[in-house]
């Protein structure tokens, strides 16, 4: 009899149990992706959709030493926001082990829009990008399958990986979750705010400089700096060129990647924007300041069999001296102080 009524008590407490509902999971919150007026739309892959839980994610993991092999480095060591991004003023950065690379760190802004990364364009998206510094031996020299061990060890990764990617409480992070997070926070850093934005919005004037800085850099006879940084929002048409810095290259840029004979010493065309912030300039930060690229541009480049056909035609000292300043005060028109001290893209720690 005492054993019937204890097996009638569990069971109506069983069933008790079953009649609650289960815990209501919380579904990933779609991210609003604000896109500053004057800049085109930006293709989001269908794969990988942007949540706020994705994007804080990956913007956590952006600035976490964890990726590197002995904690001492984040990407945020190479791409700090005060310099857009960039390695301070280093011509090359210093990887953990102490040891340089031979490229100029990139600065990080816009990138929603680029068809390759790197200077090579080695990396054909965004997601694949992420891994490139993780296991480069002269950056933080990780392996992927140490780096997906310390996250699935860790007190509050897990939980959160699970929450941007709606998984369930099981699931294991995994190294595509960690490209794709930071992927997401990568498309999130767009500097759309310069005083040319501005202009262009109606919203301010340009100086009587900056304006004639402006028709020299589109001028076919003059600077002709628009055939590659096209004049508008982005400032590149993400082409691999050779802008004539070598007549044979120590680099050979894309080459490295295609092993096409007419790509050596082609490299992506970089955006102009917040130049202010991330000297030293070019592949290799061979040149400090403006002056020198001007200068360079004007009368210094380089003749090759791949050099580009815009500056084969170009006729060096094209440009006087307030030619040049005037082109220089142009390009400042694109420095966004807005996005370097913008509050969503600082360390979250
Ligand atoms: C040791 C310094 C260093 C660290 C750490 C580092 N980077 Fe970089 N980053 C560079 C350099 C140098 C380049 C240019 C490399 C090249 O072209 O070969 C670069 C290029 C890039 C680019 C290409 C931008 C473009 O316009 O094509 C992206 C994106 C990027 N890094 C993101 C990251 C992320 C994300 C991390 C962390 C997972 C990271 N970086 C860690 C130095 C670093
Ligand atoms: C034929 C295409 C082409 C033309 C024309 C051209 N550029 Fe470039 N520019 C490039 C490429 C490609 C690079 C990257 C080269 C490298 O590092 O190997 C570059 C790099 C730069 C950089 C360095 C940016 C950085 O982040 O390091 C500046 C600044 C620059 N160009 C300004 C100008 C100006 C100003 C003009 C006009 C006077 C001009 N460019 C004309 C293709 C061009």
């Amino acid at each position: 009899m005492f054993r019937l009524c204890l097996f009638c008590l569990l069971s109506l407490f069983i069933l008790q149990c079953q009649k609650e509902d289960p815990p209501v999971k919380k579904q990933p919150t779609p991210f609003d992706l604000v896109i500053p007026k004057g800049l085109p739309a930006m293709n989001i892959p269908a794969d990988n959709p942007m949540t706020v839980e994705g994007v804080a994610l990956g913007r956590r993991l952006f600035y976490d030493p964890i990726l590197s092999a002995d904690s001492t480095q984040s990407c945020s060591s190479c791409h700090q926001q005060a310099h857009g991004f960039v390695d301070g003023n280093l011509q090359f950065s210093i990887g953990i082990d102490g040891q340089p690379g031979t490229r100029n760190a990139m600065p990080l802004f816009n990138l929603g829009w680029q068809r390759s990364f790197f200077w090579d364009g080695g990396a054909a998206n965004m997601e694949s990008q992420v891994v490139g510094p993780i296991t480069n031996p002269v950056e933080m020299h990780e392996d992927l399958p140490r780096v997906a061990l310390k996250l699935n060890r860790h007190p509050e990764y897990p939980t959160l990986f699970r929450e941007a990617f709606d998984l369930p409480d099981t699931a294991a992070v995994t190294i595509p979750m960690l490209m794709k997070a930071i992927a997401q926070f990568e498309r999130t850093l767009i500097s759309g705010n310069s005083r040319y934005d501005q202009w262009k919005r109606g919203d301010t004037q340009l100086t009587a400089q900056e304006l004639h800085g402006m028709d020299l850099f589109q001028d076919f006879e003059k600077g002709d700096c628009s055939h590659c940084h096209v004049l508008g929002s982005t400032f590149s048409d993400f082409e691999f060129r050779n802008n004539g810095l070598d007549s044979i290259p120590v680099d050979e840029g894309r080459f490295l990647i295609t092993l096409l004979p007419n790509d050596k010493g082609k490299f992506k065309t970089p955006s102009l924007r917040n130049l202010a912030y991330t000297a030293p300039y070019m592949h290799d930060g061979r040149f400090a300041t403006l002056t020198e690229v001007l200068a360079f541009y004007n009368s210094g480049f380089k003749d090759s069999p791949t050099l580009d056909a815009n500056l084969k035609h170009a006729v060096k000292g094209r440009l006087s001296p307030e030619d040049m300043a005037d082109i220089i005060a142009f390009l400042h028109t694109l420095d966004d102080p807005d996005f370097l001290s913008s509050p969503a893209f600082a360390n979250p720690f």
